[in-house]
């Protein structure tokens, strides 16, 4: 049974916000005339006692600790005797627990988004290195239509940015102060919850005490801000996987990023992005399994709780190393320009014949069924379509004229899409300079 109940291998980390919190309960005891001054002073030094011994991996644990809260009131009584036994009153490890765990995450969030803008910033820095770069854009796996590079970088740069926008959000719902709700019914001592909040650096303090004690609303979307996320970064992983087997040859991961195989000497295996794509599932369980302990709990705090924090500190230490890794893969890739032009071929250019055609006043579908006769009579002769005669051309639609060669260029092609949002130069310069502006926002916002 101890092993089962205890939560003292992992819950360690909040050993420095269990003291903060403590300290700001202390005063709030104080204020309130539960503790007199002597007493708050003996309490607080301590507690800086106690925070010291753990910066220093001096604090040692005893067998009977069965949590962060308990191993810190236990070591209290050691430093300042019975005196120690007033700095709970009123305060149940219930609300206890819960302020720990928003102090902790609060912070976290701050580091995470740091290493998220930071990718993100990769991405973007990239993207305007790169625009002259043209490639294939793919539907259904498919050859669809020329792309720029940096297109496609943005593309994955912006999902980002909505990420790290619910990442402020869900900070925001984690930076409100549950301390001052007792066990379930609330404080009977007239603890100045305004001034704990004050202390503590929350920006408002919980309406009612059974839902703040029990509601792990901000584990969950957390967890789900993070699931999300790395199902981003699987998708980017897996495109660019895909882009660096020999088949596409577009891009080549550095030696920092991939290993060799201990069997076949010419292997060089992208596990930097295989193991992005994996943590996808594993962050993804620890939401989901964090939902399943929620489903059909009774009012208000049960044991069941204790298993949020596991969750949430592995999803942090998960996505702290992966965003790392992810900013240093997207730093570091080789990309190969010319194998990336290789791979575009003129049938990729079918909906520009047919663009070709609406521009001297077909109807669209009917310029798509003659561009698509072209497609065919190329495939019949044998050649590629851009290697039809202006006469085999004509024969299709006396519409097109001697400069449909411009129509063959994949340059042109893309300098089409000047709408907000597509591939052309000025729209993709637009959307470089958007996102350098979100993020500064952003940063400003942590
Ligand atoms: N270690 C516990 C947890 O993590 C602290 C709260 C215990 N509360 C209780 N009523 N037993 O949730």
């Amino acid at each position: 049974m101890e092993t089962l109940n205890s939560s003292m291998t992992y819950d360690q980390r909040l050993s420095e916000v269990d003291i903060r919190g403590s300290m700001a309960y202390a005063k709030a005891l104080e204020k309130s005339g539960i503790l007199t001054k002597g007493d708050l002073e003996k309490i607080l030094s301590g507690l800086e006692k106690i925070s010291e011994e753990w910066s220093r991996g001096a604090f040692v644990v005893i067998k009977s600790d069965e949590d962060i809260h308990t191993a810190n009131e236990r070591r209290l009584k050691e430093l300042i005797g019975d005196v120690a036994g007033k700095l709970h009153t009123g305060r149940s490890r219930n609300d206890q627990v819960v302020t720990d765990l928003r102090l902790y995450m609060r912070n976290s969030c701050s580091v995470l988004s740091a290493h998220l803008l930071q990718f993100i910033k990769t991405l973007v820095e990239r993207a305007a290195a790169e625009t002259d770069v043209i490639f294939p854009g793919y539907t259904h796996l498919q050859r669809a239509q020329p792309i720029r590079w940096s297109h496609f970088l943005l593309s994955h740069a912006v999902a980002f940015t909505r990420d790290s926008e619910r990442l402020g959000e869900v900070k925001r719902r984690i930076n409100v102060l549950p301390l001052g709700s007792g066990a379930v019914a609330g404080n009977p001592l007239g603890i100045d919850r305004e001034f704990l909040r004050k202390e503590l650096d929350f920006a408002s303090i919980s309406l009612n005490s059974m839902d703040a004690t029990s509601e792990r609303d901000f584990v969950v979307e957390f967890l789900f801000f993070a699931s999300l996320l790395m199902i981003h970064l699987s998708k980017m992983a897996e495109d660019l996987i895909i882009y660096s087997t020999k088949e596409f040859g577009f891009v080549t991961l550095s030696d920092a990023y991939s290993t060799g195989s201990s069997l076949m000497p010419q292997k060089k295996n992208p596990d930097s992005l295989e193991l992005i794509r994996s943590k996808a599932g594993r962050v993804f369980g620890r939401c989901s399994g964090m939902m399943m302990i929620l489903k059909g709990l009774p009012s208000t705090y049960n044991k069941d709780l204790q298993e949020d924090k596991e969750a949430v500190f592995d999803v942090i230490d998960t996505l702290s190393s992966v965003l790392q890794v992810a900013t240093g893969v997207i730093s570091t890739l080789q990309i190969h320009k010319e194998n990336m032009e290789k791979a575009l071929s003129p049938d990729m250019l079918a909906t520009d014949l047919a663009l070709y055609l609406v521009r001297k006043g077909m109807p669209f579908r009917q310029a798509h069924a003659a561009s698509g006769k072209a497609v065919h009579l190329a495939e019949t002769k044998g050649i590629a379509i851009n290697q039809l005669t202006v006469e085999d051309m004509k024969s299709i639609s006396p519409l097109f004229g001697t400069d449909v060669s411009q129509v063959w260029d994949y340059a042109n092609s893309v300098e089409q899409y000047t709408t907000p949002g597509g591939t052309s130069k000025s729209s993709v310069t637009a959307q470089i300079e958007q996102l350098r502006e979100l993020l500064r926002r952003q940063k400003d916002l942590f």
